[in-house]
């Protein structure tokens, strides 16, 4: 494990005291309303759940009666939380799966935490069945240009931030059509715009930030 990916699960293994498995903040729930409105019927599928943390997006697929949910993290203390899928640890960089065995691969918030955007992308389309579907999104690489960090605060009171990599979108486009996948929709959410849920010093933040785009939502298929 090298030394960045070493300290990116220490950080986690932090976080996942203070990670409960529902979109805990403003900017999670439009990331999360932006997935659900490009996620695909997966009733009756056999879904992976990519870097799941505690589990909110397992829970989801579950709702919408997906067969089989298996949740994969690196972090076991945020793998613990969750409740109904089956769960693997593993890094989501060597998948300890044979290949085509899902039908959509959900990942929400962590592409910046693979180390190479097209073996993450190649990994991802091995395991996806021909027709199967991707879908993840992460932070905008325009709002960490503008200086955003993937920061939280612990029990303590302490900010934390954890190091990731803001791939440009043609970097994924790329990427994806190198791996055999097709990007067919692409959705921002954006600062004031479809984030803009009231929170302390919010009005403030959506004038300053006004139509930056934070997160980037992506459907591929394979
Ligand atoms: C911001 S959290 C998102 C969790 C969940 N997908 C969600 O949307 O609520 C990022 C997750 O990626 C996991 N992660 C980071 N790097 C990873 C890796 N190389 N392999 C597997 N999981 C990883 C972390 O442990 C963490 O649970």
């Amino acid at each position: 494990m090298n030394a960045t990916v070493k300290s990116t699960l220490q950080l986690y293994e932090r976080w996942a005291q203070v990670y409960p498995p529902v979109a805990h903040n403003p900017l999670m729930r439009a990331e999360q309303q932006s997935m659900l409105q490009m996620c695909p019927d997966v009733a009756g599928s056999r879904v992976l759940d990519l870097a799941c943390g505690s589990g909110r997006y397992s829970r989801l697929l579950l709702e919408a009666n997906a067969a089989h949910v298996v949740a994969l993290d690196f972090c076991v203390p945020m793998l613990r939380q969750v409740s109904a899928a089956s769960r693997i640890c593993a890094s989501m960089m060597h998948l300890p799966f044979q290949a085509a065995e899902f039908d959509c691969v959900v990942c929400g918030l962590a592409l910046g935490h693979a180390t190479d955007v097209r073996e993450w992308m190649v990994e991802v389309a091995r395991v996806l069945r021909p027709g199967g579907t991707l879908l993840y999104s992460d932070f905008h690489p325009e709002a960490v240009r503008a200086g955003m960090t993937r920061s939280f605060k612990d029990e303590g009171d302490a900010t934390w931030t954890v190091p990731h990599h803001a791939y440009e979108i043609d970097c994924q486009r790329d990427a994806a059509a190198a791996a055999g996948l097709e990007i067919e929709t692409l959705s921002e959410v954006r600062m004031g715009l479809e984030l803009k849920e009231a929170f302390p010093g919010s009005e403030q933040i959506y004038r300053d930030w006004h139509g930056l785009p934070v997160v980037l939502s992506v459907r591929a298929r394979k």
